[in-house]
């Protein structure tokens, strides 16, 4: 995705050769116009799954990408919580999710009233890295008996094994920039052709 690509080039910064911060657009300040675009290219990638009746993300970071594809397809959002909430009961699936990168496990966190079996969903993250969150919000979807219609990543860092991963796994992976490389300080997208 072009305008994507472009944002990433102009505003991401390279912390180190695994890492790159887009605080200002998709981590902590939202480009909202770009989120829209987002949304509609995710309805798009996914056309042939229609119909997509539910959006599943996890707090924060793939809200806003994930609420544009939802308005773009006229269904409900629903995003796995990290942390259970005060209102919360047991009516609850959940999923394990082991970070890498942090090195820690969290429990997420999805209420059984908002994902059943009639339901296809298509799952929406900002970042794939290991796989392991969209992995845990796939296995929380087969919980509930839906199914999932793929899985649709903002930032793919593809030198690390998360598309694989989720490949393997069976499920359709659409990303809308694919980093191949944060070396020398430098964005290098995996078909530079695109751009
Ligand atoms: P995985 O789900 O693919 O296995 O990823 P991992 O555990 O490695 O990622 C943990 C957190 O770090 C996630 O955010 C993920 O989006 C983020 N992340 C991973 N690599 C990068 C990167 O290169 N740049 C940025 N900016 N983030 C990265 P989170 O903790 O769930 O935070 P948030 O959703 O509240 O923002
Ligand atoms: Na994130
Ligand atoms: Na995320």
């Amino acid at each position: 995705m072009k305008l994507l690509k472009e944002e990433i080039l102009s505003k991401g910064i390279v912390l180190s050769d695994g890492v790159l911060k887009v605080d200002s657009f998709l981590n902590h300040q939202i480009n909202p116009i770009l989120s829209l675009e987002m949304g509609k290219e995710f309805v798009k990638r996914f056309h042939s799954e229609d119909p997509n009746t539910k959006v599943l993300t996890i707090e924060s970071s793939g809200i806003a990408p994930a609420f544009t594809t939802a308005l773009e397809l006229g269904v409900e959002l629903v995003f796995a919580r990290k942390k259970k909430s005060l209102t919360m009961n047991d009516n609850v699936y959940t999923a394990d999710v082991y970070s890498f990168t942090k090195q820690e496990t969290n429990t997420i966190t999805v209420s059984k009233d908002f994902i059943t079996e009639s339901d296809r969903v298509l799952i929406i993250d900002d970042f794939l890295a290991n796989g392991q969150a969209a992995l845990g919000l796939a296995q929380i979807v087969e919980q509930a008996g839906g199914t999932v219609s793929g899985i649709g990543i903002v930032i793919e860092k593809s030198f690390q094994p998360g598309r694989q991963v989720l490949l393997d796994a069976g499920y359709k992976v659409e990303s809308l920039a694919r980093i191949e490389s944060l070396k020398n300080n430098e964005v290098r997208f995996v078909d530079e052709t695109v751009l």
